[in-house]
């Protein structure tokens, strides 16, 4: 498709939300825009990878791929958390599987020895190599930052801070500590869809009614959205009296006690975008972080984190899996309509449609997307659109 980067061709997306198209099929199936959004999305942007939590101790790593690269997250024996590629600098072999603890990275193929600081300590057999010195042949870093305890990595050496790129996001999330919450539960799903559905998804209620109708679908909620440019992330907020978290009238933990401020209304639906999804409700989060691994497909890894208090009740694990299992129900829903959508969009003959007053963020998000895609709109049409 010769012209599928040409700004023009977004300019109805690109309206008001009540004048704007969604965005055209093609953009969810096309492996020409998915392997632009990789190069231009994915290897510039932060990605969130894990939590701290999940290496407390000096040598304890884990692995993540990301946008087909596989990553060693490592607490180095100084208590530093590094990123390193997953690659033996010798010649290449894949360095390290799952998660774990080691006192040092041996390679699986000529035994080169690295140090959880990714040093290469040792460099079998290359005593009469000439001008070969162990210094230059260290593991290759990935820039990784921490917030709140959440861990993500990004492949651009260029790209802002981690701080910066989440602009005032702190402002509404600050009261829950994120930094301070224990993670107790992880699950891996993969989903036959194309990950921007995922993520729009996550950010409109308008499908709660329908797709949650046997399980959250008939909690009357107000929902309040929040563009949080020029940070990179949007907010779906929204005000209630209880916590979202668990079903029904199923036991549940006392609330956060820091929240303040909006957090304390109701719960937080968050995109940082590009792939990194937080539920905040008034008990406990979730987050799901995402790994498209082509366009028909989004691996993702989700997790649950409560406060150290409510994880020290005796009780805890009595209660805990009302909210698993609530967790679990919805998410299959999410999961599935997700599948159903992209085949429908996979249709050749699908046409682009429009959004209601509930889909703002939708809108938003995908204008980030081609912003960052196709590049901003061309002046002449955005001030015919304005
Ligand atoms: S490839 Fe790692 S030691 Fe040879
Ligand atoms: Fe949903």
């Amino acid at each position: 498709m010769a012209d599928l980067f040409d700004p023009t061709r977004y300019a109805a997306v690109r309206r008001p939300l009540l004048e704007a198209s969604t965005l055209p099929p093609e953009c969810y199936t096309s492996p020409a825009f998915y392997e632009r959004e990789i190069s231009n999305i994915f290897m510039r942007c932060w990605n969130l990878i894990g939590r701290a939590d999940y290496v407390k101790r000096p040598g304890d790593f884990f692995t993540h791929t990301l946008a087909g690269s596989s990553l060693i997250i490592m607490h180095g024996e100084d208590g530093k958390i590094r990123a390193f590629v997953n690659s033996c600098r010798h010649r290449g072999a894949k360095l390290l599987e799952g998660e774990g603890n080691c006192k040092s990275i041996r390679c699986p193929y000529h035994s080169w020895l690295y140090s959880t600081t990714g040093k290469l300590r040792g460099a079998n057999g290359m005593q009469n190599t000439r001008n070969f010195a162990t210094a230059d042949y260290g593991l290759t870093e990935v820039r990784l930052e921490m917030w709140g305890g959440f861990l993500f990595a990004n492949f651009d050496p260029q790209c802002v801070s981690l701080r910066e790129y989440l602009g005032d996001l702190d402002s509404f999330t600050e009261s829950y500590r994120f930094e301070d919450l224990v993670t107790v539960k992880r699950r891996e799903f993969t989903v036959r869809t194309n990950w921007k559905s995922y993520i729009e998804n996550s950010m409109e209620n308008f499908h709660l009614p329908t797709v949650h109708q046997k399980s959250i679908g008939g909690i009357k909620a107000e929902w309040n959205p929040i563009d949080g440019a020029p940070g990179n992330y949007v907010i779906l907020q929204t005000r209630t009296t209880a916590s979202r978290a668990t079903l029904g009238n199923a036991a549940t933990f006392d609330r956060i006690p820091t929240l303040r401020g909006p957090a304390a209304e109701g719960a937080q639906y968050i995109l940082i975008y590009p792939c990194t999804v937080i539920g905040a409700d008034l008990d406990c989060i979730w987050f799901k972080q995402m790994a498209p691994d082509g366009p028909g497909l989004v691996r993702y890894s989700a997790g649950f984190c409560f406060p150290s208090v409510t994880v020290g009740r005796p009780d805890f694990e009595q209660i805990v899996p009302n909210y698993h299992k609530r967790f679990d129900v919805v998410i299959s829903e999410d999961n599935g309509i997700a599948e159903t959508q992209l085949q429908g969009l996979a249709n050749p003959l699908s046409r682009p449609g429009r959004f209601s007053t509930m889909e703002s963020l939708v809108h938003v998000i995908d204008n980030w997307i081609l912003d960052k895609v196709v590049g901003p709109q061309p002046a002449a049409q955005r001030t015919a659109a304005e």
